[in-house]
Order: C-alpha cells, then sequence, then structure tokens
C-alpha cells in the first residue's frame, strides 16, 4: 500500500489540465457491452477504477485494445456474465453491468457492491427500475442474480430519489428494449448526459437529458462508433479549490467550466479570484477569502464528490463555515484527519461546524475515501512542515498520478512503496 509525503506551503504556479471524467467513463465503458460492434473510446483517464473496470469487462470475454488514452473495445464474444465479490467490492460501479447484461442475455450475476466506505449505498433502486421494465431478481450468497424471461418491455419509472447509478443502469438498459421508457425524477449530472451522448452516437433514441425527465424508444441494434469522454469535473474542481487554497496563480485548462456552476459560484462567494473561460479557469491571488454556508445536492447542486476539499479551504480562510452532506450518510471520514493537520471541525449528524482561520501543520494522516484522500493532500500542500498521507490506493481510484499531475505545478510529493 503506498503512501505519500508531501512538503507543504511550497509556491505553486503553472497550468494544469484535466484528464477524461472516471464517473463518465465508467458507464460509457459497461454500455460497450450492449453492442456486439468496435466501439472507439478517447479521453478515458488512467485511473485505478478504469483498470479494474476493464478487467472486469475481459473477464466477461470483451476484447479491449488500449493506445494511450484510447482504445478499441468489442463486446461480441462474451463468455461470462457475471461480476465476483473481489472486483464488485473494489468498485461500486460494478453494478452498472446489470442493465446491459439484462438487455443482452437475459440475465446476469452480481455480487453484491462495495466501493468507497461512505454510508450504506444500497441498489434498491436500480433493482426496482430494472423490475419496472420486465427483470426479476433473486438474492443467493450474496450474489445478486437478474434474469428476464424474453424481453425488457418499456415502461415508465419514477424514481424515488435521482440516484445517478440508477439513471445510468435504467438507461442503459432501456435503449434496446421494447417500446418506450420514461426515466421520471431522474439524476441530471454531466456523466449522465455523457453516457446518453454516446448511446445516442450508437443509435439509441433518447430526449430529456440532462432534464429530470428522460424519455427512450427502444431499438433493435447499436452501432459502431468513435466518442470522446469529458473531462473530469470533480478533477478539475479539487485543483480549482486547490488553486484558491495556494493563493497563487494556476490555470485549470481542458474541462467544461458550465459543469462547475455551483462550485464557481460559492468559491466567488468567499471572494475567490478567478476567469471563467470557455474551457479552463484562471485563478488568481484573492486579497481575503471568507466563510460560507453550503449543502450538498445532486446536480445542479454542490457536488458531494466536492464538499471534502471545500472543507480543507473552509479551514483556513476568514469566519466559520457550514456543510450539511445531504447526499451521503456518513460522508464527514476526512474530519478527524483534517484535524490532525490543525483543522477545527465540529460534527453533529450531518452537519459539519468549521472553525476558519487555521493553519495546516504537517502531521500523519490516513486517507479512508476518494475524496477524502484528497481533501488530505490539498491540506498538506498547504500544512506547514511533512505531512504522510497513508493507504493512497483511494486517491488512485480517481486521480492519475497525482504527484507528478501537481509536481508541474513545483508541488513536492513522494510517492513511497511499502
Ligand atoms: C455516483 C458517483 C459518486 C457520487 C454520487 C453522487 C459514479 C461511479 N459515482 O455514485 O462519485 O458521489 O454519484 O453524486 O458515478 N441510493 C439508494 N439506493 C440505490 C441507489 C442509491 O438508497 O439504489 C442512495 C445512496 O446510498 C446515496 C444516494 O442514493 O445516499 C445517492 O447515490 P447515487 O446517486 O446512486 O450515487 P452512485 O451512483 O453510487
Amino acid at each position: 500500500m503506498d503512501r505519500l509525503i508531501i512538503s507543504g506551503n511550497k509556491k505553486l504556479k503553472g497550468s494544469i489540465s484535466i484528464h477524461g471524467s472516471k464517473n463518465a467513463a465508467l458507464p460509457i465503458l459497461v454500455a460497450s457491452l450492449l453492442s456486439n460492434q468496435n466501439l472507439t473510446l478517447e479521453n478515458i483517464p488512467n485511473v485505478a477504477d478504469i483498470n479494474n473496470m476493464l478487467k472486469l469487462l475481459e473477464g466477461c470475454g470483451v476484447k479491449i485494445i488500449k493506445n494511450k488514452n484510447s482504445l478499441i473495445i468489442n463486446s461480441k464474444n462474451l463468455k461470462n456474465i457475471s461480476a465476483d465479490y473481489d472486483i464488485v467490492r473494489k468498485m461500486r460501479a460494478s453494478v452498472l453491468i446489470l442493465g446491459p447484461l439484462l438487455s443482452r442475455f437475459g440475465y446476469c450475476k452480481i455480487s453484491l457492491p462495495g466501493g468507497c466506505a461512505i454510508g450504506t449505498r444500497p441498489i434498491d433502486i436500480h433493482l426496482k427500475g430494472l423490475k419496472k421494465l420486465g427483470a426479476k431478481f433473486e438474492i443467493e450468497n450474496g450474489f445478486v442474480i437478474g434474469q428476464v424471461s424474453k424481453n425488457l418491455i418499456g415502461n415508465k419509472i419514477k424514481l424515488p430519489s435521482p440516484s445517478v447509478g440508477a439513471t445510468e443502469n435504467i438507461l442503459m438498459a432501456a435503449v434496446m428494449a421494447k417500446g418506450e421508457t420514461l426515466i421520471d425524477h431522474a439524476a441530471r449530472e454531466p456523466e449522465i448526459v455523457d453516457l446518453g451522448n454516446f448511446l445516442i452516437s450508437m443509435g439509441a433514441k433518447i430526449e430529456g437529458l440532462g432534464s429530470n425527465k428522460i424519455y427512450i424508444q427502444g431499438v433493435n441494434n447499436l452501432k459502431a462508433t468513435k466518442y470522446k469522454i469529458i473531462s473530469d469535473r470533480i478533477v478539475a474542481g479539487t485543483f480549482i479549490i486547490l488553486a484558491v487554497m495556494i493563493n497563487s496563480k494556476i490555470q485549470v485548462k481542458n474541462f467544461n467550466p458550465n459543469h462547475l456552476k455551483s462550485l464557481i459560484k460559492i468559491l466567488k462567494k468567499m471572494g475567490a479570484n478567478m476567469d471563467v473561460l470557455n474551457s479552463s479557469i484562471k485563478i488568481y491571488p484573492s486579497k481575503k477569502l471568507k466563510s460560507a454556508k453550503i449543502e450538498t445536492a445532486p446536480y445542479p447542486g454542490f457536488p458531494t464528490d466536492l464538499q471534502a476539499q471545500i472543507m480543507s479551504l473552509m479551514s483556513i480562510v476568514n469566519g466559520n463555515s457550514e456543510i450539511k452532506e445531504t447526499v451521503f450518510e456518513n460522508r464527514f471520514m476526512h474530519v478527524p484527519e483534517l484535524n490532525r493537520l490543525g483543522a477545527e471541525i465540529n460534527l453533529n449528524k450531518d452537519i459539519a461546524f468549521i472553525k476558519g482561520n487555521k493553519k495546516f501543520k504537517g502531521a500523519q494522516v490516513m486517507a479512508s475515501d476518494l475524496r477524502a484522500s484528497v481533501s488530505l493532500v490539498l491540506a498538506a500542500l498547504c500544512a506547514e512542515g511533512k505531512t504522510t498521507i497513508n493507504r493512497v490506493y483511494h486517491l488512485d481510484r480517481g486521480y492519475a498520478e497525482i504527484e507528478k499531475y501537481l509536481g508541474k505545478l513545483g508541488a513536492k510529493i513522494m510517492r513511497q512503496k511499502i
């Protein structure tokens, strides 16, 4: 298990280019199971979750030819239509294979999921939605076994809450179901729009992407395509927050700032000095940063995936801040670790109270989940002295070679293999 050793308080400057979106690439890779044609995908990020997904797909018999950040994927000859505990426990997104496999083969078996240790994260909304399309499920020895007697059949499905994964799973199942499907109260995240656009490029008929009502007209087959995945808005948001914390001139490039409106709004309100361009944001030193009160929410609200990072920032601005986490229970595991670095954050159920004006000081800390890990990297980069972050495999799930990436800006981050 690697660890990172970070020497803090170094002046960072320059520009950083954002890699492809992990959360868009995962469902798009899975959607390739729907087709027996060659699909070319570009802007695939080199992160552990993607490599695990490629292993899962290869285990099913999918042929993948990789070339840097692109790959050609072909699911013509599938041999195994199940996903075992070993892979699903590492990555909850494995549950997304249910929709496409039920659609193409009428059968799928997956181990019940693991993933980030944030809350209980059930899959009831996925299963209820797929049942509405005609699938039947049994739980046996820790596996979910899904079956369809003939074809999936379109239906009206109203989600109890806008789950990202459930919207994607049902969308993938519905594109080749018989007739029309409506996903009501659907999630609106840009990654879902990207999945939908990829499916449309293969010939799927989908309307309403990005709204809370998605209409799908089933088609009989999907054709070959070449598709470029969007850049990672959460990685971009993380580095924008870092630039504000470091208070220097940094440009974050190669992503769509429209995907980060809620973050930009709150940072500007806090006093951050930035220019928002078409596909980049320039951050400049700010005079005085002040506190804020935010709530996480499904898109277009403030992303839960940036909650830990903005908490790092809130610890060093003037005044006291508050964050209410409404999407996941138990997503405050970074709090004790940030406190070890000198923050003063208190929790009351789903609200974090963050005392401002703190100065981070280097310490030994433990990474607990993906976004929690990176909030510690941000704090460590601003800290006096040396910080050791243990268990960084969580970080590698979503950030490609962060030490090299940030090294280009002047950060001193060393990876130690133990
Ligand atoms: C996706 C993202 C994750 C992000 C999250 C919310 C991927 C691979 N991951 O996760 O980074 O933090 O969206 O933006 O894209 N829930 C249920 N039953 C279900 C499904 C979900 O109760 O069947 C609950 C979850 O426990 C959670 C909430 O709904 O409290 C949101 O989960 P969901 O939107 O499904 O997140 P994921 O798709 O797992």
